[in-house]
């Protein structure tokens, strides 16, 4: 027989499709709800459920109702919650991700107490506490206004220590500060937290995908954008082969692409360099967002997208989903 051409109709790979059965045992992609985190947005107060037009189905929680929302995580069987902090007050520094009452802080208290198992992990950046809305310290040089990057490594190790004294079970760094996975290794480990893990948001793309989180954390940019530190999704895949292992040398323990869909061949190419690192994809509020709203329109079927979406990050290579989703997708797999 050619092997070359002409092998039908030797070969027929609908044998491998007609039967529903051969499907499901040649199936090699299977989302586990134990790998999806939830994100949840906090904000100070009680009893307040603040919804997010442009996210349908999450909403600013108070404390008290993360932490009700921690203990659904937890009957679902999800891996974990991330938290995004929305203070009373923000100003230039960002004062209150490093404040024992800030309210990150607050709501890692309530849901331990709730939720003692629940993995908890924190967003540590400056952009949803500062009044400026970056991710870091902002400073004017010869007229030009940027974050001041090592300015900004500080803040991060103390907002780091002051989750972890707050509860926090790992600290996930979103800002892309070169140096930051480093800065906040050595100021856990100087607090007594040497075995807490960090994620690192090691290559995080500028992208317009994080719109309707904008709206969620009250964090835009105020003026400018954040190009000068998040990745250019044009550079070559290799800045983030480079950011990853910068992170890793200063210690990060999990890796994390963001966004995902878009960046399925980068999540890949991680995944291929470091097979042994634990990798994450961030599936972005504006990939959540617009499948909701063509699905409103009738345009799209939600659960179909969304648990295609889902695969394909899985397939790509990511074994960790960061997902508005993580509760759905709990609920469908059980079904
Ligand atoms: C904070 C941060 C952002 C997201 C996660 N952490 C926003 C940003 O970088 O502007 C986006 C998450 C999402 O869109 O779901 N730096």
């Amino acid at each position: 027989m050619d092997h070359s051409d002409g092998q039908f109709p030797h070969t027929r790979l609908r044998r491998l499709r007609y039967n529903p059965a051969v499907r499901r045992l040649i199936a090699e992609t299977q989302l586990d709800t134990r790998r999806l985190v939830l994100p949840l947005f906090v904000r100070p107060g009680s009893c307040v459920r603040q919804p997010i037009a442009s996210m349908p189905g999450h909403a600013q929680l108070s404390p008290d109702l993360a932490a009700e929302e921690a203990c659904e995580a937890v009957q679902l069987g999800l891996g974990g919650v991330i938290l995004f902090g929305i203070p009373e007050h923000k100003d230039a520094v960002g004062s209150d991700a490093m404040c024992d009452g800030g309210v990150v802080q607050q709501a890692l208290r309530a849901i331990k107490a709730a939720a003692p198992e629940l993995l908890t992990i924190t967003d540590v950046c400056c952009c949803e506490y500062t009044d400026h809305g970056h991710c870091g310290v902002v400073t004017d040089r010869a007229g030009r206004r940027d974050v001041d990057n090592d300015a900004t490594l500080e803040l991060l190790a103390r907002q780091a220590v002051s989750h972890a004294q707050a509860g926090a079970d790992m600290i996930a760094p979103s800002g892309m500060m070169d140096g930051m996975v480093g800065a906040i290794r050595r100021g856990l480990d100087a607090a007594g937290f040497g075995h807490l893990p960090i994620m690192s948001y090691a290559a995080k793309y500028a992208s317009a995908f994080y719109g309707p989180f904008r709206e969620a954390a009250e964090s835009a940019p105020q003026f400018g954008d954040r190009r000068t530190y998040q990745m250019d999704p044009a550079a070559a895949a290799g800045q983030a082969i480079r950011e990853v292992t910068l992170d890793l040398a200063e210690g990060a323990d999990l890796i994390m692409v963001k966004p995902a869909l878009a960046y399925l061949d980068i999540i890949r190419q991680v995944r291929d360099a470091f097979p042994g690192v634990p990798l994450a994809a961030y599936n972005v509020s504006g990939e959540y967002s617009m499948v909701h709203a063509a699905a409103e329109r009738g345009w799209l079927d939600l659960r179909a997208t969304a648990m295609e979406s889902l695969t394909a990050i899985h397939r790509a290579g990511a074994g960790i989903i960061l997902t508005y989703w993580a509760k759905d997708v709990a609920v469908w797999l059980r079904e």
